[in-house]
Formats: structure tokens, C-alpha cells, sequence
């Protein structure tokens, strides 16, 4: 068995990889911290782990195969230390996804430049091997792993892309501010961030192609759609063809139907599992392509990802204790 541990586990990504990994044939949970829960139940923080014999600690002296660090940005460069050379780490945070000078860029200064280059970048579908041997890995962020599945098939083709995002409130965390209570959550379509989102960063170092990210926080408690244009010269035919890379993918459905209830992707129907939902539609007259990839952030934008690079890392089948349909209707 692999003994896992979760540094972070109160949070939502925290909750998503205890759930998941409790239901892994091959992990045992050794470890889930938490500053503020300490000594506390898991169910206490999240109910639906109801049943779950475990309880939080603020200790980090565990005996682990696997630390998944699931904690804040700008946190996982202060407390690596106290892990490395111990397990193998999957740090859900940004802190180590980008080159150095990409990441001071978009983040500011970074604490542990010299660790940066020891990170493989966590995308199974354009990492797979590397993921394979690595030690340290650094899963992608939510949006950035929407965007760089739709655009990466393109990357010869074009150089730029104007990428509009709507992201449910689950993608922001646990942290309680005035923003994200209820009533000022509820039933928006606000803009957050026009220029220069942070995950944009991951999709210039990941496909070449300068991507212009607008997201939109929409009335959605977990999900993303991230819709992405470009010029394209070619036929609907050509787009299928660059989008057909992914065939052998197990976590990628390529959505092309031309009638039915769902033409194109939407979160609706990825909710609860790995698998990321792709479609296009293309303009041949104005030569004007968009991508459409539709993912659930706390899974296959998160704790999903993660646990399929651990599967990666530790020689299992890749969809290992991921082999779940969405929940559906939700
Ligand atoms: N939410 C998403 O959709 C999503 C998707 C992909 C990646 N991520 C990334 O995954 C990470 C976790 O996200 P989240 O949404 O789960 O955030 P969250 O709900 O805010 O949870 C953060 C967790 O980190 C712990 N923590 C905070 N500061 C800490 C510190 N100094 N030392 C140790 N533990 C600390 C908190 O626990 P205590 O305060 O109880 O210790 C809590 O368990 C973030 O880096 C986020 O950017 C999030």
C-alpha cells in the first residue's frame, strides 16, 4: 500500500483527496493536517466524509510514501523543507509549475528558485514520462489545465488566443471573505481579473501560445468552461483531426455530437469525476476557430489530477481509484 499524507486537508482540495484517495485500492491516508482542526474529526470539516475514521493533526512527523501539499500559494515554498527527501511530493499549489522568471512575472519573487527546476510540470496528457520518474511534481493549476488541454493540439498553428473563463466559487477555496458569501456569490456574473490571470502564465510556458484570459465567477459551486478563439485556417475536419491527439486519453472526451442534449461541453456533465469534456465550432468564412473544454476544478482542475500523477509516479494504472462517471443530474 501507499501511505499518503495531505498537507492542507481542511481546505477543498484537501477534502476532494481524502475522499478519493480513501476509496484507493492501493493508498492508506497516514496524515491529513490542519492548522485550525487539529484533533478534530475529518467529518467536522467535511460532512460528507461522515464514516471516515480519521482525525486532523498539526503534526508533520509522519511516515509517508506520498505527500500531496495542499495548501495556499507562497506556503508550499515555506514548509517543503520539512518533507523533502522523505516521500514523494505532489504540491497542488503554484509555486513550483513555472520557470523562474515566468513565475516572478506573475507571482513576484520566489523563495526557492533553486527547487523550480527539480519540479515536473503535472500534466499527465504532455508530461506522462517524465511524471513517470520525478520525485517532485507541481499539478497545474484549474484553469490552466482547461485551457492548455484545448489549446495545446493548436500550438503549431497559432500564437495567440483570446480565452474567456466561467469558474464556480469552489475554485477560490475555503477562505471565508465578503466576496464569496452567499448572498454576494449568489446569482453573479462578475468579472474577476481581465488582464494578466496568474494561469496564464502555465498556458504561455506549456503550449507557446500567448493566451489573453478574462474569467468570469458564475453562480456554479464547482466547474469550469473555459472557451477559447483563435484563427484557424483549415476545415472543421482539420480541428478534429489536431483534437484527435487525445484518442488514447483516458480522462479526455472529445464532445462532437450534432444534436442531442449536449452539443458542446459544459461542467454539468464532468461534475464528480476526472475527465475533462472537449468540443469546437469553426467559422471557415472568417477562418475563426473556438475550443470549448469543460472540467470539474476540484477534480480533474485538482485533486483528480493529482491522484492520477501519483498513480503515474508509483508505476499504477493511471486511473486507478478515478474511474468514476460524473454524478448526473447535479
Ligand atoms: N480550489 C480549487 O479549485 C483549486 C484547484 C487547483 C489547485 N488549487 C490550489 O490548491 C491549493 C489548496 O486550495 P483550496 O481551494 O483547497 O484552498 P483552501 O480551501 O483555502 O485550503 C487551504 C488549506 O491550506 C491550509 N493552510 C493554509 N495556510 C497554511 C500554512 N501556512 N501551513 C499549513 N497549512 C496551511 C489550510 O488549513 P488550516 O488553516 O486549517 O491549517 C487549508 O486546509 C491552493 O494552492 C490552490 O491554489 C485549488
Amino acid at each position: 500500500m501507499i501511505r499518503a499524507a495531505i498537507v492542507g486537508g481542511s481546505g477543498y482540495i484537501g477534502g476532494e483527496l481524502i475522499r478519493l484517495l480513501s476509496m484507493h485500492p492501493e493508498v492508506e491516508i497516514v496524515a491529513v493536517t490542519s492548522r485550525e482542526h487539529a484533533g478534530k474529526k475529518i467529518h467536522k470539516v467535511h460532512p460528507n466524509l461522515r464514516g471516515l475514521d480519521l482525525r486532523f493533526t498539526n503534526d508533520y512527523n509522519f511516515d509517508a510514501d506520498v505527500i500531496f501539499l495542499a495548501v495556499p500559494h507562497g506556503t508550499s515554498m515555506k514548509i517543503i523543507n520539512e518533507f523533502l527527501g522523505s516521500a514523494k511530493i505532489i504540491d497542488l499549489s503554484a509555486d513550483f509549475r513555472l520557470r523562474r522568471e515566468l513565475y516572478e512575472e506573475y507571482y513576484g519573487t520566489h523563495e526557492k528558485p533553486e527547487l523550480i527546476e527539480k519540479f515536473v510540470y503535472g500534466l499527465p496528457e504532455l508530461h506522462r514520462e517524465e511524471i513517470r520518474k520525478a520525485e517532485l511534481v507541481a499539478n497545474p493549476g484549474c484553469n490552466a489545465t482547461a485551457v492548455i488541454l484545448a489549446l495545446y493540439p493548436f500550438r503549431d498553428v497559432t500564437n495567440e488566443a483570446i480565452v474567456d473563463l466561467k469558474v464556480s466559487s469552489s475554485a477560490g477555496g475555503r477562505r471565508e471573505n465578503i466576496p464569496s458569501i452567499h448572498p454576494e456569490r449568489s446569482n453573479v456574473v462578475r468579472v474577476y481579473k481581465p488582464f494578466k490571470h496568474r494561469h496564464e502564465a502555465e498556458v504561455i510556458q506549456e503550449t507557446g501560445i500567448k493566451a489573453m484570459f478574462t474569467i468570469h465567477s458564475v453562480d456554479l459551486v464547482r466547474g469550469l468552461l473555459a472557451t477559447s478563439y483563435f484563427r484557424f485556417s483549415g476545415s472543421e475536419r482539420d480541428i478534429l483531426r489536431k483534437l484527435l491527439i487525445y484518442k488514447d486519453e483516458p480522462f479526455i472526451r472529445l464532445v462532437t455530437d450534432k444534436g442531442g442534449l449536449q452539443r458542446y461541453p459544459d461542467p454539468k456533465y464532468v461534475i464528480g469525476s476526472n475527465f475533462v469534456d472537449i468540443g469546437f465550432a469553426y467559422d471557415s468564412e472568417n477562418e475563426r476557430a473556438i475550443v470549448f473544454s469543460a472540467l470539474d476544478n476540484l477534480i480533474k482542475g485538482g485533486a483528480g489530477q493529482a491522484v492520477q500523477n501519483m498513480n503515474i509516479m508509483f508505476g499504477l494504472d493511471e486511473t486507478l481509484g478515478l474511474d468514476q462517471y460524473p454524478l448526473y443530474p447535479v
